[in-house]
């Protein structure tokens, strides 16, 4: 399995959470020095880890990354964690355009360029799964566009919409890939910061359930049968509105 931004944070501890279960992992920081970094700390308690990494908005550093790992760049899970937070001050008419470039190359383009290169080989094979990391800011609802912060919030919708819109484009699961966003909540992270309510380890819960439930098991947890479930948005294990 494979995970952009798996070299800290959220990323990281969904890394750990595969390698534990035995799964080979590969961590993408910015760099390939962040990425064997985090790899080396999964190395030191017997997890097969492997780091390299990139700028994600980069499309030919991206296909250049994807070369260089050869087969472990065609991964059976690939976890789209990779992102950053706009700046604090960063209402609409506040945002000058080099921050709102930056923050949706990264998190949008950033995102659409791991689809891009890892998700070919998982279509090609039929089989697979995709999990976004978007966030509630994102939303149409709940804690969703209420002001501020329009980078951010803008690119996680976006990326909820690129979500969505791969897994029909890939059949709703019936051809074998499975592809859905998750909010992981406030997690003490760099970016989430000290104070946070939720560890990434527990942020990283609804990501690691994703990539290894099916469509049989996501039923049990929701109730509910009557339509595809991927192509979500999930918290928790469970489905929130977009
Ligand atoms: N933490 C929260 O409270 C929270 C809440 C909702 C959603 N999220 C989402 O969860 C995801 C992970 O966040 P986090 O809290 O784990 O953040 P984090 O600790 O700051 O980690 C971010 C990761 O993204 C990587 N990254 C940043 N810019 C990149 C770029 N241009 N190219 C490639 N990789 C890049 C970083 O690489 P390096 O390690 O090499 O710097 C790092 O591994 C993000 O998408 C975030 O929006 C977080």
């Amino acid at each position: 399995m494979l995970i952009t931004g798996g070299a800290q944070g959220i990323g990281f501890a969904a890394g750990a959470a595969f390698g534990k279960a035995g799964a080979t992992v590969v961590l993408l920081g910015q760099t390939p020095a962040s990425g064997q970094r985090a790899a080396l700390l999964l190395q030191n308690q017997g997890i097969d880890a492997v780091g390299d990494g990139t700028d994600v908005a980069d499309h030919r550093a991206m296909d250049e990354l994807a070369a260089r790992l050869g087969a472990l760049a065609q991964p059976d899970i690939v976890v789209a964690s990779a992102g950053v937070m706009s700046d604090r001050m960063s209402k609409t008419l506040r945002t000058d355009p080099a921050e709102w470039k930056r923050v949706l190359d990264i998190n949008l383009t950033g995102v659409w360029n791991t689809l891009r290169v890892f998700g070919p080989p998982m279509v090609a094979r039929r089989s697979g799964r995709i999990v976004t990391v978007s966030a509630c800011l994102g939303r149409f609802t709940g804690p969703g566009t209420a002001g501020g912060l329009a980078p951010y919030r803008v690119s996680k919708a976006a990326v909820n919409a690129l979500t969505r819109n791969f897994a029909a484009e890939t059949g709703w699961g019936e051809r074998g890939v499975l592809v859905d966003a998750m909010c992981p909540n406030h997690c003490r992270t760099n970016m989430g910061g000290p104070h946070a309510e939720r560890s990434a380890e527990e942020g990283a819960d609804t990501i690691y359930w994703l990539a290894t439930s099916d469509l049989e098991q996501r039923a049990e947890v929701v109730g509910a049968r009557d339509f595809p479930l991927t192509g979500l948005l999930w918290e928790d294990r469970q489905i929130v509105p977009f």
